[in-house]
């Protein structure tokens, strides 16, 4: 039975702390078990006076992952949210996951030059319209190798 996946980015709202990301982390590990529903959440921390771009995955039931896209969309907590990939695969990437935080600290983001311009529009307009974002992916799963996990 294949597995049904969504990867987006989106910029954080002004505001969002350690906090933040706490309540997010919580409220994730205590809905998606319930429906199924694993992935992991990259939290990109802004250059200048950018606040920081988040980067997800979530992976489960078409539906239910569609439907919890779609709450997670209405989130004022983040903002100027692009689908980069979605689609059907044979199995889960993180199946142990109900949803996982990483946190990208500034060196590890400088190994990654397509994750550090996450915040930029042009990075937006390149995995939105360019072949990038079929590759989406499997840069969240090589992100996912080399950086601690919190
Ligand atoms: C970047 C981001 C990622 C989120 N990811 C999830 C998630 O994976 N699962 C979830 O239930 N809520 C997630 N949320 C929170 C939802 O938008 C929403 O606040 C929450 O599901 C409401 O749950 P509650 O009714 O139990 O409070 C996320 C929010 C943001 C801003």
């Amino acid at each position: 039975m294949s597995v049904h996946y969504l990867v987006y980015v989106s910029q954080a709202a002004r505001g969002t702390t350690d906090a933040t990301l706490a309540e997010i982390i919580a409220a994730s590990q205590h809905n998606n078990p319930a429906a199924e529903i694993t992935g992991v959440l990259l939290f990109v921390p802004g250059r200048d006076s950018q606040v920081g771009s988040f980067m997800q995955m979530l992976e489960g039931e078409t539906a239910a992952v569609e439907a919890l896209c779609k709450r997670i969309f209405a989130d004022p907590r983040h903002h100027t949210m692009v689908v980069l990939a979605r689609g059907d695969r044979e199995t889960r990437c993180f199946p142990d996951w109900a949803m996982a935080l990483k946190r990208a600290a500034r060196g590890e983001v400088d190994d990654h030059p397509v994750l550090a311009n996450l915040a930029d529009t042009d990075f937006v307009d390149r995995l939105a319209c360019g072949p990038g974002a079929r590759d989406s992916v499997q840069l969240l799963r090589d992100f996912w190798d080399a950086a601690p996990l919190e």
